[in-house]
């Protein structure tokens, strides 16, 4: 239930018209008084950001109904911190996706607020601006704002409800000040979850990791690689013909260290493909030879050691 609207609510209740009212309760429609809620005298004029893109990178796809400022980044930022945006204040994004662990968990699967534990391991977002194949696993979301959506009411992880945060939000002392530098709201009443999802997404697109010790050594030959580096790097990319070929450059290639493909990498052994406990792509494009396949990750580990977080 919308907090503000608890006058609305008890005045409908008098004359028999709950449900009908509870309804216009939507952001659309007139809204209830509200003693503090105009937020017009507050400036808005956001600070275009532009992120520093290393130039043997792809270039960064950025929605046109969502460009990045500073105010919106800033903004994503707390969000992405914050455990209100869990069911009982004791989860962010970040308790999964944390930035010493190139913002995985660490963990073969992740624990929800409830003790459960989800179904798969937590991703990296290092350098996730530019996975432009699908995110998760198994591309289920097609963008960074339709994933931002999920985790917030995944029973499996913040386990809340996207009107609560909203109201959370709303009736906090600091965010509505942030939604309006942001993106210009004029109401309190104007926070929505498409806008929170907005500013995550402008957030999660700076986080960019080009200063690894593979980049130094690999891509920038900043230093010299000692011998089994070196080794390493012959036999994932198939160099040296004298070295055997790992073959690992196939799925893990280019700078980013994935092809942001999807794989059957036969880890787990079916019979046929109708089998796996978890189909993976199939499920998501109804093919059954998508069955078993999962997107080529790029490493954590790489996001770990960097330095350059926009
Ligand atoms: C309980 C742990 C948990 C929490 C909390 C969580 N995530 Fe995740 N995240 C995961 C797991 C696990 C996956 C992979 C799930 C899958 O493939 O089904 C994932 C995947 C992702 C991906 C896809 C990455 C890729 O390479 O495709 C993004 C982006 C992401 N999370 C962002 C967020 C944001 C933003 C929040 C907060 C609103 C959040 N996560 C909260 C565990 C978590
Ligand atoms: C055919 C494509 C393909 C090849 C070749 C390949 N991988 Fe992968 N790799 C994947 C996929 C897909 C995943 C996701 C896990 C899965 O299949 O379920 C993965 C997962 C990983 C992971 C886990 C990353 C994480 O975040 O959990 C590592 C590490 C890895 N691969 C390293 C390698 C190495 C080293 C090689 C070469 C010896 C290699 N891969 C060859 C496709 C490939």
């Amino acid at each position: 239930m919308h907090f503000l609207c608890s006058r609305a609510i008890a005045l409908s209740v008098s004359v028999g018209l709950a449900v009908l009212l509870l309804g216009s309760c939507e952001r659309d429609d007139p809204k209830p008084d509200c003693m503090d809620c105009d937020l017009t005298g507050i400036p808005y004029s956001p600070t275009p950001h532009s992120v520093l893109i290393p130039a043997d990178f792809p270039q960064l796809e950025i929605p046109a109904d969502n460009p990045l400022t500073v105010e919106g980044i800033a903004l994503g930022r707390r969000l992405f911190y914050d455990p209100r945006l869990s069911a009982d204040s004791t989860m962010s994004c970040a308790s999964c996706h944390l930035p010493e662990f190139g913002f995985t968990d660490g963990k073969a699967f992740s624990l929800g607020v409830d003790g459960l534990l989800g179904k798969r391991s937590s991703m990296s977002l290092a350098n996730i601006g530019f996975a432009y194949h699908g995110l998760f696993w198994d591309g289920r979301a097609a963008t960074l704002e339709d994933q931002a959506l999920m985790p917030v009411e995944d029973p499996l992880e913040l386990h809340e409800d996207w009107a609560n945060v909203v109201d959370k939000l709303i009736r906090s002392a600091e965010y509505p000040t942030w939604f309006r530098q942001a993106f210009g709201i004029k109401d309190k009443r104007d926070i929505t979850k498409e806008l929170a999802v907005k500013a995550i997404a402008q957030f999660e697109r700076t986080l960019i990791s080009a200063n690894s010790r593979y980049d130094a050594l690999f891509i920038r030959f900043e230093d010299f690689p000692t011998e089994e580096e070196q080794l390493g790097y012959d036999l994932f990319f198939d160099f040296e013909p004298s070295v055997p070929d790992a073959e690992c450059g196939h799925c893990h290639g280019s700078v980013l260290l994935t092809t942001n493909n999807y794989f059957n990498n036969a880890i787990d052994s079916v019979g046929n493909l109708n089998e796996f406990a978890d189909p993976g792509r199939g499920k998501v494009t109804g093919n059954y030879l998508d069955n078993g396949r999962f997107r080529a990750p790029t490493f954590a580990q790489r996001g770990a050691d960097s330095s350059v977080y926009a």
